[in-house]
């Protein structure tokens, strides 16, 4: 039997070269052998995306770039987690089961809290909702890049205690993938590439937009190896050509700034092309998202029947 994998991704803003590399390459390389669930967590971005134009926007964006990067729609299920309400109502079960010392300690909440930012309950029950993601379709595999490591341990906590609980192995124990050397993709500041830090090189970015955020990126002058430029250079170019490249043009910024803008492009412009193709036919992508939905839903429901069942509400 293949083996099953799921994973998502919140449509937040527009997917980086960090998101493409930490996490939806690995889906296209395992897509083949694995029974995949992707999927567009749109009830997690809820808390920090509320406007219905941004938010259709954002979902129709992520949908294109999981066609776009080469997702098979025959092969893989996509589609939207509110689609499928039995992510909420799993969410619920868990809420009842963990208590918030626990959630606390999740770094989430712990970094929101650091910078004394207002927390919405969402927030906070964010690793529940996402234990619920994964739990509903059995996994074996979560690729997902280091950052959410900590969320698949919860993932797993919750479902050693509900099975604990209530007496039934009704939950199995997924695994996170995590691809060691692309752990973190570092950002034009250095940083983690991430949205919320408005450091990233977009995956579907122009020429002009590669070109004016690799020029962007910070170098640091005591080193004749600009670090974050090799680092990002290094996803996309074999190692030796890499370092003899490097070697070549020592302490030369300016020319491997170069470099990485011409291998960027030639590597973004194939994707580029199958975005636009999905682009001109938006009326498609939604109904590979209603699709999805619907095989996903046999699933979850399927295992909400035996939840239900476990907790003893189903007579
Ligand atoms: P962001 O930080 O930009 O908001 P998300 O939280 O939406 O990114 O992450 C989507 C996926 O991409 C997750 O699996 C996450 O681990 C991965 N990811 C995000 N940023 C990076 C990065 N800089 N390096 C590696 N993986 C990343
Ligand atoms: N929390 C993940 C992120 O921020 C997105 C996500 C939600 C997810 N549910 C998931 C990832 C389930 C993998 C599996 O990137």
């Amino acid at each position: 039997m293949q083996k099953i994998l799921l994973s998502g991704v919140k449509p937040t803003g527009r997917s980086h070269i960090g998101n493409y590399f930490g996490a939806m390459k690995q889906w296209l390389t395992l897509q083949d052998e694995h029974q995949c669930f992707l999927f567009i967590a749109d009830y997690h971005s809820l808390n920090f995306i509320q406007n219905r134009e941004e938010m259709n926007q954002n979902i129709l964006d992520l949908a294109l770039d999981y066609l776009a990067i080469g997702l098979d729609p025959e092969k893989v299920t996509i589609f939207k987690q509110s689609d499928v309400s039995e992510h909420t109502e799993l969410a619920w079960i868990f809420d009842t089961i963990t208590t918030m010392p626990y959630l606390k300690r999740a770094h989430a909440f712990k970094d929101a809290e650091a910078k004394e930012k207002e927390i919405s309950v969402g927030t906070f029950n964010y690793p529940m909702l996402m234990a619920s993601d994964i739990l509903l379709y059995s996994p074996h595999v979560v690729p997902v890049g280091q950052d959410q490591k900590q969320h698949v341990e919860i993932t797993r906590d919750t479902a050693e205690k509900f099975n604990h609980i209530f007496g039934k192995e009704v939950f199995n124990m997924p695994e996170p993938m995590i691809l060691g050397e692309v752990a973190v993709v570092p950002g034009i500041d250095g940083q983690k590439m991430s949205k919320s830090y408005g450091n990233t090189i977009p995956l579907f970015a122009t020429d002009e937009e590669i070109k004016k955020q690799v020029m962007a990126i910070v170098t640091d002058s005591s080193s004749e190896i600009p670090k974050n430029v090799y680092a990002i250079h290094a996803l996309i170019k074999p190692k030796e050509e890499l370092d003899a490249l490097y070697e070549a043009n020592k302490g030369k910024y300016k020319a491997l700034k170069d470099a990485l803008t011409e291998d960027l492009i030639a590597f973004i412009t194939p994707m580029r092309e199958r975005r636009k193709a999905f682009e001109n036919d938006i009326e498609k992508v939604k109904e590979i998202l209603k699709k999805g939905g619907e095989k996903a839903k046999i699933v979850a429901a399927k295992k909400m029947e035996e939840v239900r069942e476990a907790i003893g509400v189903s007579l």
